[in-house]
């Protein structure tokens, strides 16, 4: 049984925060296929604060979100504690600091995985958020701001002395970006130097790969990101697999088209149509992955301007597979489109 704080889990693998991609919408769908924490996409603590419409939109979740954590990035103590009051009143089941983030315009700020090469002030901050709320309150990291100075064990005891539950480890530095492997190892180190759960976070796209880093680093858990996107049932098959040692086969085109457009349905009832049909777009080539003549429907989608035009060009594309029948390539595997 994986603890954090109060919470129990019994499943171990957790969607990773994405920004402008893992709003409410798609979290529904990965909690559906067993995730077993959802996350906000970042929030700015400032923005929280001042009560912006945008950040207070990040935040909003439904019931079937839970678990769920909102994820919280700043640089100022006393502000990071008062957006921690005023998330804690939103009721989620966690909070979750941001110490990963690598965009110039949030580590300028010393927000995000610049805190990681200033260990007094991301404990001072990490503090304040701690005693401002009674959730559980976890990190997200990176393994360091580059490879001069990284010293993940070293932080990730200090964090646990701050009173942190848990820390996902997305085993990058700043200065590595996504760029090349992330380094597994690093993640075996920090749960050897600490006795809060360590959440493993970093190139885990298939099934099997869960598996491997659970393996290798004796990580608690495992955390997906990008490997999920247009690939809710990254979940559903990764839990089969760690239970029963088999990969079950990804859904047929028909279900995963039936996705694509319940996901659309709840992205238009809380944005709106025409902002629904562009944000999805980033989910559409895992969707449609493999499938025949995905190229041409994804032009086609792309020229479409709101979620009804939208609807009707994937619908129109389940009529075309059913009139002949589907390829049988798996989606996970590459496109040949
Ligand atoms: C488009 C995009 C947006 C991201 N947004 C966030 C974010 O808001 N908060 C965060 O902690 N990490 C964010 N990340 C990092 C991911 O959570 C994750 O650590 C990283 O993608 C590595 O995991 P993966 O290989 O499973 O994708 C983002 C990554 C991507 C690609």
């Amino acid at each position: 049984m994986l603890k954090i704080g109060p919470l129990e889990f019994n499943t171990r693998v957790f969607l990773a925060p994405l920004c402008g991609i893992t709003d409410s919408a798609f979290r529904r769908l990965c909690r559906r296929e067993g995730a077993t924490v959802t996350y906000s996409e970042m929030t700015v603590s400032d923005g929280i604060i001042r009560n912006n419409l945008n950040t207070s939109r990040l935040m909003r979740f439904t019931e079937q979100e839970r678990p769920y954590g909102i994820q919280l990035c700043g640089s100022d103590p006393e502000v990071m504690a008062r957006a921690t009051r005023m998330v804690t009143d939103l009721g989620p089941d966690l909070i979750d600091i941001n110490l990963g983030c690598p965009v110039r315009k949030v580590t300028d700020r010393k927000a995000g995985s610049a805190l990681l090469a200033e260990p007094d002030r991301m404990a001072g901050i990490v503090s304040a958020v701690v005693q401002a709320t009674h959730l559980p309150v976890t990190v997200k990291m990176r393994i360091g701001w580059d490879d001069k100075t990284k010293a993940p064990g070293d932080t990730a005891r200090r964090l646990e002395d701050c009173g942190v539950k848990s820390i996902a480890l997305h085993a990058r530095t700043r200065a590595q970006g996504f760029a090349g492997r992330a380094d597994w190892d690093v993640i075996g180190e920090v749960k050897q130097a600490v006795s809060i759960p360590v959440i493993g976070n970093g190139d885990v796209i298939q099934p099997e790969e869960s598996r491997r880093m659970l393996d290798q680093t004796g990580c608690d858990a495992v955390m997906i990101g990008r490997g999920s996107m247009g690939n809710p049932w990254i979940f559903s098959r990764t839990l089969a697999y760690l239970e029963t040692g088999e990969v079950p086969a990804p859904p047929d085109v028909f279900t995963r088209i039936e996705t694509a457009l319940l996901h659309l349905e709840y992205m238009v009832e809380d944005k709106g149509s025409e902002v629904a049909a562009r944000e999805i777009r980033k989910h559409l080539p895992g969707y449609l992955k493999g499938e025949r003549d995905a190229h041409r429907v994804r032009n086609e989608i792309h020229q479409t301007k709101n979620a009804e035009e939208m609807r009707d060009v994937l619908l129109r594309y389940a009529d075309e597979l059913r009139a002949a029948p589907p390829s049988m390539e798996r989606p996970g595997e590459p496109a040949t489109t």
